[in-house]
């Protein structure tokens, strides 16, 4: 089928390659025109194992094409999948402005039957509000459809969700687009291509589900939604475990054992960040609120959150007393491992609050290099996690790099000057550090 692309961000770029990969002619398209000539050179803007030899591949094979007229992409395609951007605004409230410039151009490009997809995760109603801009903007009477198909990757596994999905979701009012997104999607549900035959996370068969689009919309928020309660319960239940003297790692590990509960997402720490569940989880709150329903839950989800990152700036309080002058060796920034994004990193609210209190902050991570625009300056980027150290009060480990499991405590133990370590993510070995003589202090361990 010939499909198009609109955006190609990190969703657009890894669901086109994705269509191309399964047997489908993919033109990926972009307003911004520097990006799509780098693409063209087979320079990926976002590091996503396994992503750059699949865009190659797929460009030399002409299954997968760059442009930057998005009029033209429209008009040569069936079906147009919507991947742009939604960011919040201070409100909560996602800005759908892309959004909204992007179904105005289909309306004015329509030269035939078409189904119109959204993978952008948008507010509730948003598949509604699209069809009527579309036809506010029609310069003629071709029908078309509209689908909801949310996704469900995650940075750092995103090849791996797109190719491997644990669902698909489609949600539509008209049979027909059902029927077509059913089609294109056959080889994915039957997990019958190229790419999967021999791979380990090649599934039996991937569900599908095919629901309205207002439920398909709500599937996606109430997911993060759901995970991001999930983890900031399991803080809460950390912080009284250090009120009672309790083990969240046996007690994660214990309630896990329960199949209804089960073990994932499970790992207590400093918090969710992301450009995903702080901007969904505040959206639906938000949707929650507009239509009269009460989003307790929701909220204190996010409370629960905000408070979570301050608990280091606490524990090192408890520790150090006051922390202006002190050195402070952190390691890791970015929002989890195996990416280099930091947007609403919890690393960044407790980096900028040290440097408030006039700490000396060394910050080593393993991709983000430069200070981030959401990051105070005054922090020190170092090259390697020994120089973060080196004459430190405290270290602190925010982001659990795998890197991170090998480091030599011995050396670390002569660099520093006082023995202090908050592991923010209950990552390193605490026994094993607490023999040596290091305070050590987890997260409800
Ligand atoms: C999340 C969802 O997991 C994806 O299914 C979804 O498609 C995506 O958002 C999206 O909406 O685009 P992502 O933001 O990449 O994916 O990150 P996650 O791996 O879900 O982690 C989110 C945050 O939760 C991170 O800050 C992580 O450190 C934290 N986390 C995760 C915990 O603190 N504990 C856990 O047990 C798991």
């Amino acid at each position: 089928m010939k499909v198009c692309v609109i955006g190609t961000g990190y969703v657009g770029l890894v669901t086109g390659v994705c269509l191309a990969e399964i047997g489908h002619d993919v033109i990926c398209v972009d307003k911004d025109e520097k990006k799509i000539s780098s693409l063209k050179k087979g320079i990926i803007p976002i590091y996503e194992e396994g992503l750059e030899e699949l865009v190659k591949s797929n460009f030399e094979k002409k299954s997968l094409v760059f442009d930057s007229g998005t009029s033209s992409g429209i008009e040569k395609s069936d079906i147009i999948f919507i991947c742009v951007g939604t960011p919040p605004l201070p409100s909560g409230k996602p800005d759908l402005t892309a959004i909204d410039d992007v179904a105005r151009m289909i309306g004015q490009s329509l030269n035939g039957y078409k189904i119109i997809l959204n993978k952008s995760t948008v507010p509730i109603g948003t598949a509604k509000r699209i069809r009527k801009i579309i036809k506010e903007n029609q310069e003629n009477g071709y029908e078309f459809d509209i689908v909801s198909n949310p996704e469900f990757l995650k940075e750092g596994e995103a090849v791996k969700d797109a190719f491997f999905p644990e669902r698909i979701v489609i949600g539509s009012e008209s049979e027909k687009a059902v029927k077509i997104m059913k089609e294109l999607y056959d080889p994915l549900i039957k997990q019958d291509f190229k790419y999967a035959s021999g791979n380990s996370n090649k599934k039996e068969e991937v569900p599908i589900l095919i629901t309205d689009s207002t439920s398909s919309e709500l599937i996606k928020y109430a997911s993060n939604a759901f995970l991001a309660t999930k983890i900031s319960f399991v803080n809460e239940v950390a912080n009284i475990c250090e009120r009672i003297g309790a083990n969240i790692l046996d007690v994660t590990y214990g309630m896990g054992l329960d199949s209804r509960i089960g073990s994932r997402f499970m790992k207590a720490g400093i918090g969710w960040g992301g450009s995903c569940f702080p901007k969904d989880v505040r959206a639906l709150s938000y949707t929650a609120e507009e239509y009269g329903s009460n989003a307790s839950i929701l909220n204190a989800v996010i409370h629960v959150n905000n408070q979570q990152r301050f608990k280091i700036v606490q524990k090192a309080v408890d520790l150090l007393g006051i922390i202006d002058d002190k050195v402070i060796g952190v390691l890791g920034l970015s929002f989890k491992p195996n990416t280099d994004d930091t947007r609403e990193a919890p690393s960044i609210t407790v980096i900028n609050k040290f440097l408030e209190l006039g700490a000396e902050v060394r910050v080593y991570d393993p991709v983000v290099k430069e200070n981030p625009e959401n990051l105070d300056k005054g922090a020190v980027f170092v090259e390697d996690p020994y120089k973060a150290v080196e004459n430190a009060n405290l270290l602190v480990l925010v982001t659990e790099w795998e890197e991170f499991s090998k480091l030599d405590f011995d050396r670390i133990k002569d660099l520093m000057s006082a023995h202090n370590i908050i592991d923010g993510r209950n990552f390193l070995d605490k026994k094993a550090l607490k023999d040596m003589g290091f305070k050590y202090m987890g997260i409800g361990n």
